[in-house]
């Protein structure tokens, strides 16, 4: 059996522990804020916290995360204002959104460890969240509105 907790939710999987976690998320948990890109670690869609770092849920096995806590998109914030959401709305930045859970919960774990990012910083953090829609300059934008906390 092993033990995680999600969005402050005790859970159990007594299933295949190397299942991945996305997998787990998504069809187990119902917590399908968590996209599926790539399932290779190529792209960012699946990025969750664990014990507050960024992380590909893709190809993270359920044993890897026994006793961890998890957060995903939906447990960002109750409310969708962690302060990332907010300037994601401020900057308009989704287009089809297929990426957006990923880019936020990379950018808020960003944040997280890193209050001021320089241009730099957000660049090479947020390289492997791929945009489809090309929406790079407004997630820079919003990155750099939540870390003026505006
Ligand atoms: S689905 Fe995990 S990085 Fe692409
Ligand atoms: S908003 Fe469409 S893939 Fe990023």
């Amino acid at each position: 059996m092993i033990n995680l907790t999600v969005n402050g939710q005790a859970h159990s999987w007594d299933g295949d522990p190397s299942l991945p976690l996305l997998w787990y998320l998504r069809d187990e948990a119902g917590l399908t804020g968590t996209k599926f890109g790539c399932g290779r670690a190529l792209c960012g869609a699946c990025t969750v916290h664990i014990e507050g770092q960024a992380a590909r849920s893709c190809i993270t096995a359920m044993s890897d995360v026994a006793n961890q806590k998890i957060t995903t998109i939906e447990g960002l914030d109750a409310n969708g204002d962690h302060p990332v959401q907010k300037a994601w709305r401020e900057a308009n930045v989704p287009q089809c959104g297929y990426c957006q859970s990923g880019q936020i919960m990379q950018a808020s774990a960003l944040l997280q460890q890193n209050p001021h990012p320089s241009h730099d910083e957000i660049r090479e953090t947020m390289s492997g969240n791929i945009c489809r829609c090309g929406c790079y300059q407004r997630i820079e934008s919003a990155i750099r509105l939540a870390a003026t906390g505006t």
